[in-house]
């Protein structure tokens, strides 16, 4: 009996790690999930694909993307940004659809002096029509440890989040004639570049080349809730046919996931303390009116 209680409780050890090996396996791998497209060099997979770093000095910025193109997903990546004078640097993470009309949603970091804020700038495009920006200041240092930056993306919302913590959200308001992106395969794209013209103060603060290269790393990349899209055809639409397997349906809750009550809340903090611009709320720069998503 206590042969037979020992042997369980091996057999219960090796179960746990072998769950435990699976979740990591299931972390994203850089060398597997994307390819380097710029950079001559300066952007760089580590670590058998578990890191990504990409590097920015005078003569070149570089970047990556992804090889997948989803048809909505909730993606997570962790970013660790460029460290102490990161002026005029800005490392953009976005999904991007292609064309004349496209769409696309965009997390950008804008550096700055040692010691002094980055701004997370977002936007959203639809069918080629952006003009959608929220800028925040972050609760943290976004330079000294890695962060997880989040899209959930379905066909009813767009919510941005940083450590699972909401910062935005952009809801499907066709039926008020604004158009909602849910039609185009995005990519995901990255790059580090300079952009000492705007990104500081408005191009008043310059980059200091003289402490180049500029780094900022990537890793735990996770869309194994997303909708790889193929030639036109959904993984999604696979694995949620009639009499999937009853994982495949819960993992699917996402495609319909909204903010309960605590996200929301949790939203209007971030947005009361650290939203820094609105374009909802630039009447200024609408003088015929605020756009249409704005107004409810
Ligand atoms: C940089 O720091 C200044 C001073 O705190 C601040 O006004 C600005 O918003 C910060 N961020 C950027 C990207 O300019
Ligand atoms: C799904 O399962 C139900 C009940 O087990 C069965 O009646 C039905 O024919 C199945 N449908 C498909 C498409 O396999």
């Amino acid at each position: 009996m206590a042969s037979f209680k020992s042997s369980l409780s091996f057999i219960l050890l090796i179960a746990l790690l072998a769950t435990s090996s699976l979740l990591v396996a299931s972390a994203g791998n850089f060398n597997q999930d994307f390819q380097i497209t710029w950079g001559d060099g300066r952007a760089k997979i580590l670590n058998n694909g578990e890191l990504l770093t990409l590097s920015l000095d005078k003569a070149s910025g570089s970047g990556f993307q992804s090889k997948n193109e989803y048809l909505f997903g909730k993606i997570d990546m962790q970013l660790k940004l460029v460290p102490g004078n990161s002026a005029g640097t800005v490392t953009a993470y976005y999904l991007s659809s292609k064309g004349s009309t496209w769409d696309e949603i965009d997390f950008e970091f804008l550096g700055n002096l040692s010691g002094d804020p980055y701004i997370l700038h977002t936007n959203v495009f639809s069918q080629g029509k952006g003009n959608r920006e929220q800028q925040f200041y972050l609760w943290f240092d976004p330079t000294a440890d890695f962060h997880t930056y989040s899209i959930l993306w379905n066909p009813q919302r767009i919510v941005f989040s940083v450590d699972g913590t909401p910062i935005r959200e952009f809801k499907n308001q066709e039926s008020n004639g604004v158009p909602f992106p849910k039609n185009q395969p995005m990519r995901i794209y990255s790059s580090l570049w300079n952009a000492d013209d705007w990104a500081t103060r408005g191009g008043l603060i310059k980059t200091d080349w003289s402490i180049a290269p500029f780094t900022a790393s990537y890793r735990n990349f996770n869309a194994n809730n997303a909708c790889v899209s193929s030639n036109g055809v959904s993984s999604c639409s696979s694995s949620s046919s009639p009499n999937s397997s009853s994982s495949a349906s819960t993992s699917n809750a996402w495609l319909s996931e909204e903010l309960d009550l605590t996200r929301q809340e949790r939203l209007r903090w971030v947005q009361k303390n650290y939203m820094i611009y609105n374009y909802c709320t630039d009447t200024k720069r609408f003088p015929q009116g605020l756009p249409t998503e704005c107004k409810s």
